[in-house]
């Protein structure tokens, strides 16, 4: 394989893509290349200007996820909820869905457990924004989209609009 073809940048699936509704595997094997992968979906996310991104949206069926904000860098591998508390209500956007955005209500704050590259278990504890990063990276983890938390009439204007934009898929 050539170098140029090894940095290339991962590809992002696009709703509605059928593997954005496959859940993923758990992470059994800590090694090099998932230690690779992990650093293609931070320089994927950081290309798009995102700031969480799951496995399943470069088609890899595994439970793995990376989130930045804040100059802090978060790796999710084999995420679970721990504890979650309140709930926030907030503008929401996906790197599947460009140009979409919507109002997704959220628990407030959230204790999970998750192992990092190197296969070491950390509990995390987040609010506000990283708490609803870190969500919605989870729910990408079980085939679980933004929109699915919407009104029917919004889930359906939403798709008309992806629908027009792609040519019309469904
Ligand atoms: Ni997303």
């Amino acid at each position: 394989m050539s170098n140029d073809l090894e940095n290339e940048v991962l590809e992002i699936k696009k709703y509605p893509d059928p593997v954005l509704r496959k859940k993923s595997e758990a992470v059994e094997v800590f090694d090099e290349e998932l230690e690779k992968f992990v650093k293609d979906l931070f320089a994927a996310m950081h290309v798009h200007d995102g700031v969480g991104l799951a496995a399943p949206q470069v088609g890899v069926l595994k439970k793995i996820a990376v989130v930045e904000y804040e100059g802090k860098s978060y790796v999710l591998i084999n995420p679970k909820i721990i504890e979650q508390k309140g709930t926030q209500l907030s503008e929401e956007g996906c790197l599947s869905f460009p140009g979409i955005y919507a109002n997704v209500l959220r628990p407030e704050w959230v204790k999970i457990e998750a192992q990092n590259e190197k296969g070491e278990l950390q509990t995390l504890e987040a609010e506000g924004f990283t708490a609803r990063a870190f969500l919605h990276e989870m729910d990408h983890l079980n085939g679980k989209v933004f929109i699915d938390y919407l009104s029917n009439l919004k889930r359906n204007a939403i798709k008309k609009k992806i629908s027009k934009n792609t040519g019309g898929h469904f």
